[in-house]
């Protein structure tokens, strides 16, 4: 929010939060290094937030606005994603609408539902449900369709894992106040159980997912491993905020060597059987390939 900022994200050295106006700084950057996508997240006011979201579904709110100076200005050059869940704008901080402390998994389908119309209207190519419950990926794809959005993509967060490693994203966006010592775990998955990842991507897929997200990335790879041997579709890693800034801890300290370290995560997450990375190292990794 705002004009001609750049804010530091203390946990997360090296990364900024922008205003709109000096978000071409960056997606010039990214085109120029050939990244394919970047995606859009945003830091409501708190003022903006309520219960339900409502934010969300502002069309002048601050991933629309994103999307649209984007589009505008580079029109097809560079993919955008977005993620389609409440977090960002409910004052307690949760991916959905709650009541009596339960989340409500259908009510929040239709908000959902919303959002995504809106963020395909404004121009984004990408959408990706974070909230990973159930029964939205068939909804969301439905609705697209019959508002002639055919090629807008669903990227699910199909095995997504109540993690500890999402902190520093959660400062960045402003949500993990709001959230306090409240997690995610009756609707994120369970660390110990890999056979429910296997499960809740055959649902997403089955749901019309065009590709299906795993994360964390580095802790998570077994469940990669087994997604793409059992499926063969298209899966994303997700190198999340926690391990960007556990690793650039290590590299400000000289503990880890920074090129030839996150060279060979980027390797390790291939060999596993990633079709595409997302991770906040993407401007260092372009640059790095392009060198050798
Ligand atoms: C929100 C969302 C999260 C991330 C992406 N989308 C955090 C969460 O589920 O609390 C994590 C990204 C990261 O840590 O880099 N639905």
């Amino acid at each position: 929010e705002g004009f001609n900022k750049r804010q530091e994200i203390s946990s997360m050295p090296g990364v900024f939060r922008y205003t709109i106006n000096r978000l071409s700084q960056i997606v010039d950057r990214a085109i120029k290094k050939k990244i394919p996508m970047v995606a859009l997240f945003p830091k409501t006011q708190n003022v903006r937030k309520d219960e339900l979201g409502t934010e969300s579904l502002n069309e002048k709110n601050l991933v629309c606005s994103a999307i649209i100076e984007i589009k505008k200005k580079y029109k097809n050059q560079i993919g955008i994603m977005c993620d389609v869940a409440l977090d960002p704008y409910t004052s307690h901080g949760h991916d959905g609408l709650i009541k009596s402390n339960i989340i409500l998994n259908d009510e929040t389908i239709e908000v959902l539902i919303n959002q995504s119309l809106l963020q395909a209207e404004m121009g984004c190519d990408v959408l990706a449900p974070s909230d990973m419950m159930d029964g939205r990926v068939g909804a969301i794809r439905a609705a697209l369709d019959d508002a002639g959005h055919k090629n807008v993509q669903i990227m699910a967060y199909a095995a997504k894992y109540s993690s500890s490693f999402y902190g520093p994203f959660r400062e960045a966006v402003g949500a993990g106040t709001s959230l306090g010592k409240a997690g995610k775990s009756t609707y994120q998955m369970d660390p110990a159980n890999g056979d429910e990842a296997m499960h809740e991507i055959a649902l997403d897929l089955a749901e019309g997912a065009d590709m299906v997200i795993i994360k964390p990335g580095m802790p998570y790879l077994d469940i990669l491993a087994r997604a793409k041997a059992e499926f063969g579709v298209p899966c994303v890693a997700y190198q999340v905020s926690g391990e960007y800034s556990m690793l650039c801890a290590s590299f400000e300290n000289g503990w880890l060597t920074r090129e030839r370290t996150i060279q060979e995560l980027m390797i390790c997450f291939k060999r596993a059987g990633a079709d595409a990375i997302m991770t906040y190292f993407a401007p260092e990794i372009a640059k790095m390939l392009r060198q050798s």
